[in-house]
């Protein structure tokens, strides 16, 4: 049997396996979680078992994903990425100078392309490394390609990884500002955000830096848009998610039985989204023995988008240890872009 439902997940305290590549002009290192290809069975199977039933938003990006997730950031409703980019045009040389002489530790990294902007900025005031993280490992060799062809002097080290198994093996490697760009902390849960940031918070020793991208509250005719735009890229991201389980996890999900629904969930102020199935259909994932029928109409949640308003996450984030040193917004106050350092936290009152 390849798998145990509700087995318990041990991999919290095994090390990933490490292997490391030559490209040119940059390195990178590809971490095998333990679990290896399984993990991703076990991961549907674990969250298909649950009422409501949802899916780990990781696996969203394979090849294609990363790809068709590039394509959204070029719709015109897709207000977040051009937005922060020109939060960074104008701020990259301050939030350095805020940061110091740092290296770059970016999770999430992508294509790195807003990125860029920051790496001419710690460039420009001397030697820089870079350490993009990315689970995505095409997206993340492309990226560290193309930079290493613009940034000839920048030291590029590249992690093949998820953020979790790649946040322990940055510890040790102060001064370093970590990068958590594009309001990615929005695409966690409440339990998920909190853990990140405890990992976060031990990975940074006191005086590293945080940059912290967030999506704010707005209207949300606004919101709902841009996770649903006219061109379809965002229902077609949904509906890749699910070509890759049939093509990795040997699943038969009719995608034609797919609808793609994203609301704002105004209570919860996050986008909610969904694949809702035309149809009834059944999910078997081979190896693992186990099969889930999905009922005509129901809905499976693929993702959220959390949007944030920015004092009560500068409050969160004191509590793990990050005092907020900036706050760049853009004119209409659609985005915000914080800079936060890594302070000794306030321990328990002593006696006196
Ligand atoms: N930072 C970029 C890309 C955001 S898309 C931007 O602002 O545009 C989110 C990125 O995070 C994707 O490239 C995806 O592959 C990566 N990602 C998602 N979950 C991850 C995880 N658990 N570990 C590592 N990378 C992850
Ligand atoms: C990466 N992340 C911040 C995107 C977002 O806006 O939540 C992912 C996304 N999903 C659909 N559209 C964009």
């Amino acid at each position: 049997m390849l798998l145990r439902a509700g087995a318990a997940p041990a991999r919290l305290f095994a090390m990933s396996k490490a292997t490391r590549i030559e490209g040119r002009g940059y390195s990178l290192t590809v971490l095998e979680s333990p679990e290896g290809p399984l993990e991703f069975a076990r991961s549907v199977a674990d969250r298909l078992r649950r009422d409501p039933r949802w899916l780990d938003y990781k696996y969203l990006y394979d090849a294609a994903g990363s790809e068709i997730f590039d394509r959204i950031t070029e719709q015109p409703e897709y207000y977040l990425t051009r937005t922060e980019r020109s939060i960074l045009a104008e701020r990259a040389g301050e939030i350095r100078r805020a940061a110091g002489s740092t290296t770059l530790v970016e999770l999430g990294s992508g294509s790195s392309d807003k990125t860029r902007l920051l790496l001419e900025a710690w460039t420009a005031a001397g030697p820089t490394r870079y350490v993009p993280v990315d689970i995505s490992r095409t997206a993340l060799e492309s990226a560290c390609a193309g930079l290493a062809s613009s940034f000839p002097d920048l030291a590029i080290d590249g992690i093949a990884g998820s953020f979790e198994d790649a946040l322990p093996r940055i510890a040790g490697h102060s001064p370093q500002t970590l990068l958590f760009l594009g309001s990615s902390i929005g695409n966690m849960n409440v339990v998920e955000r909190a853990a990140f940031f405890a990992a976060a918070s031990r990975s940074l020793s006191p005086g590293d830096s945080l940059v912290l991208g967030l999506d704010l509250v707005k209207d949300p005719v606004r919101l709902e848009a841009a996770y649903d735009d006219e061109a379809g890229w965002s229902a077609l991201f949904t509906k890749n998610l699910f070509v890759r389980m049939n093509r990795e996890l040997g699943t038969a999900i009719p995608i034609d039985a797919i609808e793609h629904v994203a609301y704002y969930n105004d209570r919860r102020e996050r986008i909610e989204i969904y694949a809702e199935f035309g149809r009834a259909v059944t999910i078997d994932l081979l190896g693992s023995g186990r099969s889930f029928r999905i009922a005509p109409r129901e809905r499976l949640r693929t993702e959220i988008s959390r949007k944030f308003r920015v004092d009560r996450m500068s409050r969160e984030l004191a509590k793990h240890g990050f005092e907020r040193v900036r706050c760049d917004l853009d004119p209409e106050a659609d985005f915000a872009v914080l800079t936060l350092r890594r302070v000794l936290q306030a321990g328990p009152a002593l006696p006196t």
